[in-house]
């Protein structure tokens, strides 16, 4: 299906957005079937007016954004997006409110006007990773409770860390140029000035204009046909309350395809068929059990973009569209997972958010808590335990990376001073994990089946803490009236599980699936071990992948013996980069530098982090000039974010 044909399908939304006042829509937190504790709900409050979110310079205790109108051209041209914002704001108390500050950064602002009028505002100076917070003065005051209307008249610079863009020569079929965003965790604010913080959230309504079409983190309105090489305004509404970090935007030669009944791909024209075969078969199964696990799924649509290679993460999970890296896209339908993944957002994270980045595990533990939990609806329990296993080697690599004492390897994670990029690693997702799976299994997985939906319930459409969360928890199970249950609740030792570093108690996996890739990696101990293909015909791309990742760990090679590992196992030709990658990461470290030219060649073809970051240390260790060769070589390839973090990780 076409870009332009796909567009009758939204019919129905468009028509409940035209009959519903969009601000009055503001509380999803309305179908809560329970609130908060009154304990919990006042401290919430009281954080909230004391801005507890430390990686917001915005002065959000004092005013909420209650609505954003983002209105911008796509120029293609300066590579910039201009525009103006309008941010409803909702005054919170009755002494600062004279004053707004917004999180901004590498944005230029012509004009600020409060109320229609227009108003003193200004810079004042850069803050270290956060940018500079831009003041704005609101003439009177306002009492708590009034509501202003705050225009912005923007431009986006050079230095925006949230935007890519593509020239044509960039894209597969090198027709047109494309341009995307990434806001998390806080880019959005190089954007457009605003409340950067997933403390708040608003509706939003979009108004795009493009030569080519769009795609955003809201409901399309109105006709989105498009006629590339002419302007055309693209408009979508978000009605349900999103954090900043949630708004996204691209736009460049973008088709669909149908993947089922509620969701549709979107990609280049060249790559659309494989998108729609890799997805389609798993598509509705995943949202199907996400349902049952939660509740009904509340985005209308759930959709996937693929995006251009560059693209920094496997997955964004902005509402109503996932972006995605195109190497989910393998040809073989064995990196959905990543799908799962974002799709399980759609509750974890999106409707129920961390209040700060220092409580991140929250969105990302309780995701692969439930990404992993669909995967095992699916496939069997095995598999569960399979992905534990591959996520525990990615704790234990990040966790030695830091050190085992180290802040960042806890699960709250002070966040002044710092760049919330830097903090970014595994810890997040897979001690946050395995948080939550002790949690479910203290409890038993019957009871902790309950306190799910009870959970997402209420806190829908706001933003929690650490401290809220054990709250919610120790509500829920002392409430049920069960004694047993609340003896065993009541031996949780939350401050050590919260606030302790290094690696968290291993629980018992089972090994069914990963024992035959842990015997053959012992193999491979021994150096008159002689490979065959055989040894891995009837292993998934996970077994494998589970193996390199032993054969890495555990085997030193020489690097003759890594060049057979790739040539026997057809590692060196594979189209799912992430066994690539992992198979040079061998390559590499057994200093096979027949594979040094191979690993620069992948960097100038994926922008993913995950790969990329990893094999430039590695390469950087080996061979320090062909490191910085590639980097300098592929610098317009990667996106703003990737090359931030690769130049600290080569120390350039
Ligand atoms: N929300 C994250 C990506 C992210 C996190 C972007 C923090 C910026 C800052 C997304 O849901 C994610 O976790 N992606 C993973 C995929 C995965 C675990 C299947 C990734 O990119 O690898
Ligand atoms: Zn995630």
């Amino acid at each position: 299906m076409s870009w332009l044909a796909s567009v009758s399908t939204r019919l129905t939304q468009q028509k409940a957005v035209a009959s519903a006042p969009v601000r009055a829509v503001a509380s999803v937190a309305a179908t809560s079937v329970f609130t908060p504790s009154k304990t919990t709900f006042s401290r919430a409050f009281a954080s909230a007016a004391m801005s507890r979110d430390p990686s917001s310079l915005s002065n959000y205790g004092a005013w909420r954004t209650r609505h954003t109108t983002a209105t911008f051209d796509i120029d293609f041209e300066a590579k910039r997006m201009k525009g103006s914002v309008i941010l409803e704001l909702v005054s919170q108390t009755d002494k600062q409110s004279n004053e707004v500050i917004l999180d901004s950064k590498f944005v230029d602002v012509s004009s600020v006007k409060v109320d229609a009028s227009e108003s003193k505002w200004e810079f004042k100076d850069e803050v270290h990773a956060l940018g500079k917070p831009l003041h704005i003065s609101v003439p009177g005051g306002a009492a708590k409770g009034d509501v202003i209307n705050v225009k912005i008249d923007v431009e986006t610079t050079e230095k925006c860390t949230a935007l890519q863009w593509l020239t044509p020569a960039q894209t597969s079929n090198k027709k047109h140029p494309y341009m995307f965003s990434q806001c998390q965790a806080i880019n959005a604010r190089s954007i457009f000035p605003c409340q950067d913080t997933p403390d708040v959230k608003a509706t939003f309504t979009f108004n795009l204009t493009s030569t080519l079409p769009v795609v955003a983190s809201g409901v399309p309105v109105g006709n989105h046909d498009a006629t590339p090489g002419k302007l055309k305004l693209y408009k979508f509404e978000q009605e349900v309350p999103i954090p900043a970090y949630l708004f996204a935007v691209a736009s460049g030669d973008i088709v669909t395809a149908p993947i089922g009944p509620r969701s549709k791909v979107a990609a280049g024209p060249l790559e659309i068929e494989e998108c729609k075969w890799e997805f389609e078969r798993d598509m509705e199964k995943f949202m199907e059990i996400a349902e049952k696990l939660v509740f009904p799924y509340k985005w209308g649509e759930y959709n996937v973009l693929v995006l251009p290679p560059s693209f920094p993460y496997g997955g964004m999970e902005n509402p109503v569209y996932t972006f995605c890296t195109p190497t989910v896209v393998s040809g073989d339908r064995q990196n959905v997972d990543v799908i799962a993944h974002e799709l399980s957002h759609s509750w974890s994270g999106n409707l129920v958010s961390n209040a700060s980045w220092e409580h991140f595990w929250l969105n990302e533990g309780w995701t692969m808590y439930l990404e992993r939990r669909i995967i095992a609806a699916l496939h069997g329990e095995p598999e569960f335990d399979f992905s534990c296993i591959l996520g525990w080697k990615g704790l234990e690599d990040s966790v030695s990376q830091y050190g085992k004492d180290h802040e960042y390897t806890k699960l709250i994670i002070n966040h002044k001073g710092v760049d919330p990029e830097d903090v970014y690693s595994q810890v997040a997702y897979e001690k946050g994990f395995h948080f939550l799976y002790y949690l479910d299994r203290v409890v038993g997985r019957e009871n902790f089946d309950k306190f799910i939906p009870h959970y997402f319930n209420t806190w829908s459409g706001k933003s929690l803490d650490s401290f809220e969360f054990r709250d919610t928890f120790m509500d829920f199970f002392n409430g049920l009236g069960d004694e047993d249950l609340k003896k065993k609740v009541a031996e949780i030792d939350w401050n050590d599980r919260l606030y302790s570093p290094g690696l968290p108690p291993k629980p018992e996996f089972d090994t069914t699936l990963a024992d035959q890739c842990f015997a053959l990696a012992d193999k491979w101990k021994n150096d008159s071990f002689e490979p065959s293909p055989k040894d891995i015909e009837e292993f998934t791309s996970s077994q494998k992948l589970v193996f390199l990742e032993k054969v890495q760990q555990d085997v030193p090679l020489s690097p003759e013996r890594a060049q057979l590992l790739g040539k026997v196992y057809e590692l060196l030709g594979s189209r799912n980069v992430e066994l690539l990658s992992a198979y040079y990461l061998i390559a590499l470290k057994s200093k096979d530098t027949t594979s040094y030219q191979g690993t620069a060649e992948l960097l100038g073809k994926v922008g993913r982090m995950k790969y990329v970051r990893p094999l430039f240390r590695a390469l950087n260790k080996v061979d320090r000039n062909l490191a910085l060769e590639t980097f300098a070589k592929n610098r317009d390839f990667y996106h703003p974010i990737a090359k931030g973090m690769v130049e600290k990780d080569l120390k350039i």
